[in-house]
């Protein structure tokens, strides 16, 4: 970066693939020119791998707090502090399931930087969180790529924080600067959303989570898929242990409950709403009595491709694999959750993965399982399963 920083993806540097983007660079640009260092704690918002807190540290701020849903980016950040020998004492690493708060004291932020998400209804999310720790004298700047920015994002920032104005646009980024106004009690509130199954079950619909409002199409095929295996013994010494990688909203792991309540999940996604989300499901149709498996039965695990899960710990692990960075296009991420799947599976236990067609999982997976067949399709999707 031009901050002098040296930053890389995480876990792993992509070829052609910054850890920065032009907005980041904007944005640490125009701080430097209009705000005193130390003027009251800082709160950073989505940042990834470093290049915002790492910046602001770099140039001297005392405390910065990183509130982000994204386990790897807080992971890839704290990589990048060490490859960069900064002393990262006072930045705070909040998962996005937290309130963001300075950690000295409940002062509102002097700052608060935020990289705009992709989602409407998540930077609305953020903003009603955000709102509670922003005082008259907070500076509130935002920053994305032009193509990220449209007039219902700066109507967004207008209705729950105050008057917004945009800067020029510089390499395609653009910033938004928001004068805060809006008072707590003019402030509308997003209601809470759930969506149903197609089996009943009752999601909490958090819109930072893949998926939010109905089942993904290639999840309903991979549990059709799944179905049969449930009840056939068809898994070498019964089917008890049960990872759900990668879970987003939880419909994977949920509807398996609905006919075998016995089974042990793991819940695990890099998203802490995710992971969070899905265990709020499961609650609320415990509540309802859509479900009767016990929450203590299950694990919820915020982890990186399920990395921390031991060896020969499961006998199924399902998978819908994200194939998007960010905006970037990866095979990285299904790689490492093929790997660790292979690991953590008991020998007879089996992995069953769906993905659009052009994926070509099929061929992929054979780096690890000899042999991978495909269970079902449609016109989109295929649904593959290896047995370890
Ligand atoms: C295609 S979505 C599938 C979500 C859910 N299983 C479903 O069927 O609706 C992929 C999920 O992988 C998660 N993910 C992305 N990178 C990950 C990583 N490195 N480790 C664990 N989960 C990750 C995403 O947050 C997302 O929830």
């Amino acid at each position: 970066m031009n901050d002098g920083l040296n930053l890389e993806r995480y876990p792993e540097p992509e070829v052609n693939l910054r850890a920065w983007n032009a907005a980041d660079t904007y944005l640490l640009e125009w701080i430097n020119d209009h705000r005193m260092v130390g003027d009251g704690a800082c709160c950073v918002v989505n940042d990834s791998f470093g290049a915002l807190a790492l910046g602001l540290i770099a140039a001297g701020e005392p405390e910065v707090v990183s509130w982000s849903d994204s386990f790897l980016a807080h992971e890839g950040a704290r990589a990048n502090a060490a490859r960069n020998a900064l002393d990262t004492t006072n930045v705070t690493w909040l998962p996005s399931t937290a309130q963001p708060q300075a950690a000295a004291n409940d002062e509102p932020f002097g700052l608060v930087v935020l990289r705009v998400p992709k989602s409407l209804d998540h930077l609305d999310h953020q903003l009603n969180a955000l709102a509670e720790s922003i005082g008259p004298d907070t500076v509130v700047v935002a920053g994305g790529m032009t193509k990220q920015i449209h007039t219902s994002t700066l109507k967004k920032f207008e209705k729950l924080i105050g008057p917004t104005t945009t800067s020029l646009a510089q390499k395609k980024a653009r910033l938004i600067f928001v004068t805060p106004e809006v008072e707590p009690e003019a402030r509308p509130r997003p209601p809470a959303k759930t969506f149903t199954t197609s089996g009943g079950l009752t999601l909490i619909a958090n819109p930072a989570v893949f998926s939010s409002t109905k089942t993904d199409p290639g999840s309903a095929l991979l549990l059709e898929a799944v179905a049969p295996l449930l009840h056939h013994q068809d898994l070498d010494g019964g089917l008890r242990d049960v990872v759900d990688l990668g879970c987003g909203s939880g419909v994977v792991g949920l509807t398996l409950l609905q006919s075998r309540p016995d089974l042990t999940i793991t819940f695990t996604d890099e998203s802490y709403l995710a992971v969070n989300t899905s265990q709020a499901s499961l609650e609320h149709n415990l509540d309802r009595g859509a479900l009767t498996s016990p929450v203590e039965q299950h694990r919820f695990l915020v982890d990186d491709c399920g990395a921390t899960i031991a060896d020969g710990s499961a006998d199924l692990v399902c998978i819908n694999p994200p194939f998007h960075d960010a905006t970037a296009q990866t095979h990285a991420i299904a790689a490492r959750m093929f790997n660790n799947a292979a690991r953590m599976l008991r020998s007879g236990g089996k992995l069953v993965v769906v993905g659009n067609r052009h994926l070509n999982y099929h061929t992929k997976l054979r780096k690890w399982f000899g042999q991978a067949d495909v269970i079902a399709s449609n016109r989109r999707f295929v649904v593959i399963a290896a047995t370890a």
